[in-house]
């Protein structure tokens, strides 16, 4: 690999022999007989090596070399040999305070010169290569941390999936006993009393609630398998809304085809997909508000676009949205938008999401239409 030798020095003859000298070594050398060019120079091109005289027309070599020090502080360092006309103790302290690495003192024979510049030139590429070591010791260390962090994750997601697949199993029968039992009473006290109605109403809503997070859960256990068939889109949808638990300052519009798009697809995963978009758009909307739900029958599929007008979402939570365990809710668990995602792919979907901070939030999700139509 051949260096680069930035040379300075006014008095032309001797800046002519010392450039033929150091190419004759097999040197790249740049001559100059001006600070001035020099810095332009400095600023534009990388130099192994700058040899300076102390004495320069238009400025001291020693200001020169704080200004090369100035434009290389945030990247590689140049060796810089100084050359001075002085056999005097101040020029070398002089020099070392402007951060040069060696003087040669004039007179000097060739031979030394070229010696003291090996010297520097080899300082030089042993500064590189401890660059090149750093740089490799610290992307290893990124890669190991990295790699330390996602064994770390993956053991926590799989002990949290063990448990939550134990946990999920065991509230299965109780959920569905009670909400049997509540079928049952609403049937059988078909009453008008508002108030019994009411509580009524509550616990049909809370056991949907509970049963939504089992989902979640046991979906994210991976504890659970597809029922498809072929449905109309628009029933889920509907009835997700009608099951989610929205606040009276909440108004929900949808836009749905009254012909129906037909999908493949598990009925109550699609419920649990908006029942958990409605949730979301829900809590981000502590001040009422409108949901826009529209869906639209397209060539080969069906896309359905949820609109809140929300908190919407920073950067952070865009690109986590769909992380597991993911949540800036105190009282979330993270795995709404997981197991939303989840669904979407094993019914060959597609999710996108815009959002606004302050302004709100659209999902877009995307179905292929059923063959059979
Ligand atoms: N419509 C939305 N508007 C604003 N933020 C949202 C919206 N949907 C999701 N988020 C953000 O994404 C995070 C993750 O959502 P996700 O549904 O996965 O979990 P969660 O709602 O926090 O908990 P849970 O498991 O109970 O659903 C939320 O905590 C919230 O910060
Ligand atoms: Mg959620």
């Amino acid at each position: 690999m051949s260096y680069k030798i930035l040379l300075l020095d006014d008095d032309r003859l001797f800046l002519k022999s010392l450039e033929k000298a150091l190419k004759r070594e097999g040197y790249e050398v740049k001559a100059l007989d001006n600070c001035r060019e020099a810095i332009k120079e400095v600023e534009s091109e990388f130099y192994e090596l700058i040899i300076t005289d102390v004495r320069m027309p238009d400025m001291n070599g020693l200001e020169f070399i704080e200004h090369v020090r100035e434009i290389q502080k945030n990247g590689d360092q140049s060796q810089v040999m100084v050359i001075t006309g002085y056999a005097s103790q101040e020029v070398p302290i002089k020099a070392v305070k402007a951060q040069a690495s060696d003087y040669i003192t004039k007179p000097f024979e060739t031979g030394e010169f070229l010696r003291s510049v090996k010297k520097n030139m080899e300082i030089a590429g042993l500064e590189k290569e401890k660059l090149r070591y750093t740089q490799e010791l610290e992307e290893s260390n990124r890669k190991l941390r990295e790699a330390r962090d996602l064994a770390l994750r993956n053991e926590r997601l799989s002990a949290i999936g063990k448990l939550a697949s134990g946990v999920g199993h065991e509230l299965k029968n109780p959920l569905t006993n009670i909400r049997n039992s509540v079928y049952y009473l609403q049937n059988y006290l078909n009453t008008d009393e508002p108030e019994v109605k009411e509580y009524i109403e509550t616990l049909s809503m809370e056991t949907e609630v509970a049963e939504r997070i089992l989902s979640d859960l046991l979906n994210f256990s991976k504890a659970t398998t597809l029922a498809r068939e072929r449905i109309n889109i628009c029933d889920p949808i509907e009835e997700a809304v009608r099951t989610s638990n929205i606040p009276q300052d909440i108004l929900v519009e949808s836009a749905l085809p009254d012909e129906g798009c037909f999908v493949e697809a598990d009925y109550d995963k699609m419920k649990q997909v908006f029942q958990n978009l409605l949730s979301n758009s829900v809590s981000a909307m502590p001040d009422g508000g409108t949901i826009t739900i529209k869906a639209e029958c397209k060539e080969n599929s069906v896309e359905v676009k949820l609109r809140d007008v929300g908190t919407g979402m920073n950067k952070e939570t865009l690109e986590r949205l769909f992380e597991p365990l993911y949540t800036t809710k105190q009282k979330g668990i993270g795995l709404g938008m997981s197991t939303v995602r989840d669904i979407i792919k094993h019914h060959k979907g597609e999710i996108s999401v815009e959002s606004r901070e302050g302004e709100g939030t659209e999902f877009t999700v995307k179905l292929p239409l059923s063959q059979s139509l």
